[in-house]
Order: structure tokens, then sequence, then C-alpha cells
């Protein structure tokens, strides 16, 4: 805590925390994390038991309205997203002004952020009804708009969305299905994707729920709030991490080559770090990644695939987990280490992963961006600096100086 008087003359006081490690930016009844414990409710309910027992439908609608759904409720909620899953044809257009080779991350901020321009009738942020269609709209036109990204980069026609499929199982069927042949869901991938997608669903503050929430607090459209966090997630220390760490799963390559990288992690001379390990919260096991972990061996067993960076993941934790300096700075796992072998068993493309995960967190995202303009105290979200420049001087005419 800083005297700001003493320093500036100027009244009141304030906190100095880089990287808001000890401030709370607003109240929340969405999600809580334990992380010396290693806990994570959404709405009340532990993730572990959502992951195995619900659906990522049941999961927005619980993140979203506070309670899960009774049947006619949840059946209600799956079709209103599903009616919602069309993106306008114009934004067809909009893709292939991109380069092929784009990444699709680069492709979604500009194509979330461009929704603002195709639907008006939702963004009247003063109106709960146009913030509901707008929440739709976004959990709804998130796999169309991943699933184009995708298809934009193979060169492969766009698909529309089925709507009598599983949110989840239409978003297969649009990335990997092709116009001229009927597309086979695979039960286990569907559920595997779904319980990754409900892994994803919402973590509270962290950087890009509170980029959308930043933008939010401004007033901005919604649709150009969750752009934003879109933007924040891509970043290799967020939700970029699962991209990373299976880049260096694989360069790791075997398990020999392990010692080598915990040393070159351990180093502080080296800018390396472990991927998809330790967490500004857990500083235990992070509860997603022994999910995703059983779930990774599950859907490597059910495809009959045989992955070795399955193994060298495995045997790094091991490693890792034994060693005094992981120990000391208790770093585990986090979501993203295991993450990335289950998508690659199905068949996305790394670049995907971090997609992935912000078709995912739109949920976690727009609960919390309704939650807040909801508030009836919600302020433009403003923070303070501790300045540290030169101290008041004259202008020198460019000649004198
Ligand atoms: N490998 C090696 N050392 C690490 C790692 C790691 N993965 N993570 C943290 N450390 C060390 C740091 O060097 C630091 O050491 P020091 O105290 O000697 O300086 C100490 O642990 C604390 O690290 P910070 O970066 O200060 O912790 P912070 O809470 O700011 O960062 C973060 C958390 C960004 C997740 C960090 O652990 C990291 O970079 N991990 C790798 C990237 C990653 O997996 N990100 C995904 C996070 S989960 C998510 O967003 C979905």
């Amino acid at each position: 805590v800083i005297d700001i008087r003493k320093l500036y003359g100027q009244s009141g006081m304030f906190t100095y925390d880089p990287g808001f490690t000890s401030t709370a930016a607003c109240q929340s009844a969405i999600t809580y994390i334990d992380g010396e414990q290693g806990v994570l409710l959404h709405r009340g309910y532990p993730i572990d038991q959502l992951a195995e027992k619900s659906s990522f439908m049941e999961v927005s609608y619980l993140l979203l309205n506070g309670e899960l759904p009774n049947q006619a409720e949840l059946e209600k909620f799956n079709s209103t997203i599903m009616r919602h899953t069309m993106l306008h044809e114009q934004l067809s257009t909009f893709y292939r002004g991109f380069r092929r080779d784009a990444h699709p991350m680069a492709v979604m901020c500009g194509v979330v952020g461009a929704l603002s321009a195709f639907y008006h009738d939702s963004t009247d942020i003063t109106d709960p009804t146009q913030r509901m269609i707008a929440s739709h709209r976004l959990i709804a036109k998130m796999p169309t708009i991943a699933s184009m990204a995708y298809k934009y980069s193979v060169g492969q026609p766009f698909m529309y969305p089925q709507n009598e499929l599983s949110y989840t199982g239409n978003f297969l069927r649009m990335t990997f299905g092709v116009p001229a042949e009927p597309y086979l869901i695979n039960p286990i991938v569907e559920r595997a994707l779904d319980r990754i997608f409900i892994l994803h669903a919402d973590h509270e503050q962290n950087a890009s729920t509170s980029t959308v929430r930043l933008a939010g607090s401004s007033g901005a459209n919604p649709f150009a709030c969750i752009a934003a966090g879109i933007a924040c997630l891509w970043g290799p220390a967020h939700g970029g991490a699962n991209e990373a760490a299976l880049n260096m799963l694989r360069e790791i390559g075997r398990p020999e080559r392990i010692p080598e990288y915990i040393a070159r992690a351990k180093d502080k001379d080296d800018p390396f770090r472990l991927m998809g390990f330790g967490h500004r919260v857990y500083k235990n096991f992070d509860p997603r990644a022994k999910v995703m972990k059983e779930t990774a061996q599950e859907v490597l067993d059910d495809l009959g695939i045989s992955d070795p960076v399955l193994d060298t993941a495995r045997e790094l934790e091991q490693i890792a987990l034994k060693d005094d300096y992981f120990i000391e700075k208790k770093l585990y796992p986090n979501v993203d280490f295991y993450s990335g072998v289950i998508l690659n068993a199905i068949g996305f493309p790394t670049e995907m992963f971090t997609a992935l995960f912000a078709l995912a967190r739109t949920v976690g995202w727009i609960a919390h961006w309704n939650e807040m303009i909801s508030d009836p105290e919600q302020k433009i979200g403003r923070p303070r600096q501790l300045y540290v420049g030169a101290t008041q001087r004259d202008y020198v005419p460019v000649g004198q100086r």
C-alpha cells in the first residue's frame, strides 16, 4: 500500500500490485477456485463431476443462468443455441480476405470482432433481452467460426451447420466433414471433445476474462468484448500454452531427453519454461489436468492410437513432480499439458488448439460480461499506475537540445 500523498501530493491510498496477484477486481458468483487445495467449482458444482456427468450445453446453461437446467430447460436452451449456429453469408467473404496460412486465432479475432457489424439488433447492452440474444449468438456461432477458420486454412469448402446434431457433433462435422460425403460422428471423439469444452468453459478472473470485463466496462458491445478476450487468450502464457505444450513435447521427442529440458526450465539464464506447467492460482494439481490426463488415455485407447508424446508427457510429469525446483515453486501440470495430446489424436492441427479453447471459453467470458453489466455498481475499469518517469521540466526548442 502506497501513500500517494507523499509521492505526488494527491489524496488517497492505492495498492501497487503488478500482475494483480492479490487484487480482487470484482465480486463474482460464477466460479470458485481454491488454488492451494486444487478445487474448481462452477456455481458450486465440482469440475470433475461436471466433466464426468454433464454436457457442455448443460454447463453453458449453468454458467449463464446460475442453476443446472431441468430436461425441458436444457432442450429449449439447446434448440435456442442451435438455431443461431449459422453465420451471415457475407462473413464468408470476410474470411477470403485472409491469407490461407493465417493463424486461426488471427482469423477468430477478426471475425468475432466483425460480428457487431452484422448483428445490430443485439448490441444494445442496456436491454437484457438483447444481451441474452448476443450471448446465445456468440456461444452458437463460435464452432461455425472456428471450423470455417480451419476449412479456409486447408482449402476446403465451408460446411453449413446441421442443427439436429449435438453442439459438439455439429462442430466435428463442420470441421472434418466434406459436402460430398456423409460424416459419421465417432461418439468417443464427440464425448471427449465435449469434455474438453467443459474443462475450458470458465476459470474466474484469468487474463482473458479480465480483458473481457475491462473492455465491457466501457460499454463496448459484447462481440467486441469477446474479440478482446480472444486476443488476450492467444498468448503462450495463457491459452496459447496448449499449442506450445504439444510443440515442446514433440521437440523433446523421447523420454531420455527429458532431463535436458528440466535442466533448461530450471536455468534462470534460459528463458525456456515447461509449457503446460505452473499456474498463477493453483499451487497444487490443476483439477482440470487430472481429468484431461485420464481422458487422453481413454481416447487414445478407444481410437487404438499409441502416441509416444503421451508417454513423454507422463514421464515428464513424474520427473518434474519429484524435482526440488518444481516442488519448491509448486509447479504442477495445468489444463494445457494433456489437452494437446487428445486434440492431436482427434485430428486437429496444433494451430487450432487455442481456437478450440476460445470456442469453449466464450461461455465463461459472456457469463462474466453479463454478470458485470447487470451489476448496478458496475463502473468503468480504470487501474491507476505508479509513475516513475521524469518530474516536471520545461520545453526546450529543438535547435537548443
Ligand atoms: N517452468 C519453469 N519455471 C516456471 C514455470 C514453468 N512452466 N512456471 C513458473 N516458473 C517459475 C518462474 O520462473 C518463477 O521463478 P522465480 O520465482 O525463481 O522467478 C516462479 O516459478 C513463479 O513464476 P511466475 O511467472 O512469477 O508465476 P506466475 O503466476 O506469474 O505465472 C504462469 C504463471 C504464467 C502460468 C507460469 O507458470 C508459466 O509461464 N507457465 C508456462 C505457460 C503455461 O503453461 N501457461 C498456461 C497457464 S493455464 C491457462 O492459461 C489456461
